[in-house]
């Protein structure tokens, strides 16, 4: 399958999803609180999708059973929501959640701290996580490399000393939630496919504590740190534009 450049028209509908993703990011970070369960999450998340038009865009893809991700502290992306555990003080919790309105698709993810006893070092893990996705943004620009959005990223974690995970990448996204190009959070500058006007990516960065490797539980989806330090991961979607980067997800 070849990369899909967006009309104008047709990036202005992914915006529209992506607003929708926004505000149920938005609310749901209002709801994080010691004692509640990632299942609460959930289903906070189905009903202000379904309030706001949009269908899940997880839920049924290589049969996930949920409308969000929800990974705490080790776990680095695919959490499934469940009853059983309940976030405690201390914790971060990732939500990833991704719509499709009128056929087109918006992604996004944020990770948030639970309660006040969040360590000044998690924070910073936060901090990093999300200004890394900023410097992949200012990288999508016509003609630059995908290689530059990875570099951008890569550079900027590990100069503060936390490390990128290598597995699991961002992606091109539009009428699909996966579409080329795959979307590295590592790179050479100048390396990879070119970024052409019209192109959708997800950018995702997922960045560990300690070190970069990663498993994947029994369940077959949670993503984990195989030293077991904790991971943080935001994600935007962002159109390439004549006038620079246009995030779709805010
Ligand atoms: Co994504």
């Amino acid at each position: 399958m070849a990369i899909v450049c967006k009309s104008a028209a047709e990036i202005e509908k992914m915006r529209q999803s992506g607003h929708i993703v926004r505000q149920v990011l938005d609310h749901l970070r209002t709801l994080v609180a010691p004692g509640m369960t990632t299942m609460d999450l959930e289903r906070a998340a189905e009903k202000k999708m379904k309030e706001l038009g949009a269908k899940p865009a997880f839920k049924g893809y290589f049969d996930y059973p949920c409308v969000l991700c929800t990974s705490i502290n080790d776990e680095i992306v695919h959490g499934i929501p469940s009853e059983k555990r309940t976030l405690k003080s201390g914790d971060i919790v990732s939500i990833d959640c991704g719509v499709v309105l009128d056929g087109y698709y918006g992604d996004s993810a944020i990770t948030v701290a639970v309660g006040d006893d969040v360590a000044p070092e998690l924070r910073k893990l936060l901090d990093v996580t999300e200004a890394s996705l900023y410097k992949g943004i200012q990288q999508v620009l016509i003609g630059n490399a995908v290689g530059d959005v990875g570099a951008a990223v890569q550079e900027y974690v590990e100069a503060n000393g936390f490390s990128v995970v290598r597995e699991f990448v961002g992606h091109g996204i539009g009428t699909k939630l996966h579409e080329e190009p795959q979307v590295p959070n590592y790179g050479s500058r100048g390396h990879g496919t070119r970024l052409r006007e019209g192109m959708v990516i997800a950018i995702e960065p997922m960045v560990n504590f300690g070190k970069p490797e990663t498993r994947v539980l029994d369940d077959k989806w949670t993503a984990v740190t195989a030293d077991g330090s904790f991971s943080a991961h935001f994600e935007h979607c962002v159109a390439v534009t004549k006038n620079g980067p246009m995030v779709l997800t805010q």
